[in-house]
């Protein structure tokens, strides 16, 4: 869709923490629809580049777009920060996050989990979120727990909250930070299952994971990320099949799952 701008748009970004260097100028693309997945080593920037993406981290250059719309800054290096906190909500909103970790709250059922974003930050009508909520819970599998507490769930089950939660904000693109390193191997391909499903009927995904597996199935585009810089990026048949750089064929031989 060459005329219509891409979701998100990650030109020349550079991060660093304190005299850290995290991120050394890297690019990224999300077209509509786009799957693209992020590997590399613990410690590659990984989660500080989704982070930076959707403004939960100030970057000190480059330029963030989003569906075209550049992030208005203001200073500069490390005291940059973006300008507009209506402009911040709009496109954090929109890049509705799924952690690692899940991060449901305890004290609140699965509903109100989902429930919660959407009335508090966006505003919206209870009645509508709540049938949302429920045919979002329903979509991933587990409509039967709205009442249960997040303890009460297996972690496999509370990731798939998580992806209802993120689902319920309506967002134009989910961003995955390991969504499936917490589970057990079982437990996982649920999660993956669901994932494959949000691929297949066109969601905008930008997907950090170790699964190689998952990251060949899925993607469009796989980004190699060594260091803070893109050491090499393909489509996945070919970063897979045919790896170029001598550090990508390390890593992969390293990694269990490798298509
Ligand atoms: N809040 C922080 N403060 C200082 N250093 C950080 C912080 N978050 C991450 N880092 C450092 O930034 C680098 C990249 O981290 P991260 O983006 O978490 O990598 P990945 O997700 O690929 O494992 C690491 O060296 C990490 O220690
Ligand atoms: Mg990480």
């Amino acid at each position: 869709m060459p005329d219509t701008p891409p979701v998100i748009e990650i030109r020349d970004l550079h991060k660093s923490y304190g005299d850290l260097e995290v991120l050394k100028g890297v690019d990224i693309t999300a077209h509509k629809g786009d799957v693209v997945s992020l590997i590399g080593s613990s410690g590659s920037g990984k989660s500080t580049l989704l982070r930076c993406a959707n403004l939960l981290e100030d970057s000190q250059k480059g330029d963030i777009l989003f569906k075209g719309e550049a992030v208005k800054w203001r200073g500069q290096g490390l005291n940059r920060r973006p300008a507009d906190p209506k402009q911040v909500l709009r496109i954090r909103t929109n890049l509705s996050m799924v952690f690692q970790q899940f991060n449901l709250w305890a004290h609140m059922t699965i509903l109100q989990n989902v429930m919660e974003a959407p009335l508090t930050v966006l505003g919206r009508n209870r009645g509508e979120v709540e049938t949302a909520a429920r045919a979002y819970l329903a979509k991933v599998g587990i409509g039967d727990k709205c009442d249960a507490y997040p303890a009460q769930l297996s972690g496999g089950q509370q990731q798939r909250a998580a992806i209802a939660r993120a689902l319920c904000m309506e967002p134009e693109a989910l961003l995955f930070d390991e969504p499936t390193s917490a589970l057990d191997p079982e437990l996982e391909q649920e999660v993956v299952k669901v994932i494959k499903a949000l691929a297949q009927e066109g969601r905008t995904m930008i997907i950090v994971t170790h699964d190689m597996k998952m990251a060949h199935d899925v993607s469009d585009h796989v980004v190699f990320l060594h260091q803070g810089l893109i050491e090499e990026q393909g489509p996945p048949d070919l970063l897979f099949g045919a790896p170029k750089s001598e550090r990508l064929r390390g890593f992969l031989s390293s990694t269990s799952h490798a298509a």
